[in-house]
């Protein structure tokens, strides 16, 4: 509650009166009074409304959508076309939460992050990568574009990688801080840290001045953001070790389509309680 009353400046989800939008501001005011919070991905308006109603305060239409919405094999082939209408219903489906939408860190990073601003009413981008998109961030910065920045695992560079695994350990944790502090002075406003060590995270949430969000990066970045259908048991398979499931969807939207189904079958839906007369 006390996360939720220092971001929405005093509001509940469930009070009356003006409501406005989760800001950068509020963000970093949390940092500064230790404050920890939710990011969650989101990728349609009836999400998004659960999840502004539960007090999230920031909803990211993250490329994730690549997998989950899509059926890609990676973040790699969506294209801003596919993302900007998701991004749209996320920002018309809430009321309260910041909208970040995710966005390629290429040359055209100002175009097409103008494009979710304008297109699709976003609040910030995020951009994957450290020291060699510095120059889109200042850009962005300056356009007056917010800029959360991701580093660790960064799925749009998972070829270069060699796949999806731990990222910043040994001498390669000195490369990552660097990059958190290079990014901050370039104006990004937070920084998602994805599958790095718990310990490397905690010394980059203390380093920087900015929030950090982690994501498979232990128990002490200032917010923690996972894929919705992952916490919430709809992804099929093992999860990964870093995400727990606070239910199991899959289980429970199986059973009821298949039962719904076998009474279409049997004729027994809709009985009379389902028709009109
Ligand atoms: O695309 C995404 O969902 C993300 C989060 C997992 C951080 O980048």
């Amino acid at each position: 509650m006390s996360v939720e009353r220092a971001l929405y400046g005093g509001q509940t989800a469930s009070s009356d009166g003006p409501v406005r939008r989760v800001t950068v501001n509020d963000l970093a005011a949390a940092k500064e009074r230790g404050e920890r919070w939710p990011m969650i991905t989101c990728y349609d308006a009836l999400t998004a409304g659960l999840f502004d109603e539960s007090g999230i305060p920031v909803l990211l239409v993250g490329d994730s959508a690549a997998n989950v919405v899509y059926g890609y094999d990676s973040t790699l082939p969506v294209t801003v076309d596919e993302l900007i209408p998701l991004a749209r219903a996320v920002v018309r489906g809430s009321s309260r939460a910041m909208v970040v939408a995710d966005q390629a860190s290429t040359a055209q990073a100002l175009e097409t992050s103008a494009r979710f601003m304008k297109e699709a009413g976003a609040h910030a981008v995020k951009l994957e990568g450290g020291a060699r998109v510095l120059p889109q961030v200042e850009a962005l910065t300056a356009a007056g574009i917010p800029v959360m920045a991701h580093l660790g695992l960064t799925p749009q560079s998972v070829h270069t990688m060699g796949g999806y695994r731990v990222q910043g350990r040994g001498e390669a944790g000195q490369v990552l801080l660097q990059d958190a502090k290079a990014l901050q002075a370039a104006g990004a406003f937070a920084v998602v840290l994805e599958l790095v060590p718990a310990d490397l995270a905690d010394m980059v949430t203390r380093s920087l001045a900015i929030p950090t969000v982690g994501i498979g990066a232990g128990a002490t970045t200032d917010g923690q953001v996972l894929v919705w259908q992952d916490m919430a048991g709809l992804t099929p398979g093992k999860p990964p070790k870093f995400v727990k499931q606070y239910a199991n969807l899959r289980s429970v939207l199986g059973d009821a389509v298949s039962t719904w189904a076998s009474e279409v079958v049997a004729g027994t839906y809709p009985d009379a309680e389902h028709e009109y007369h």
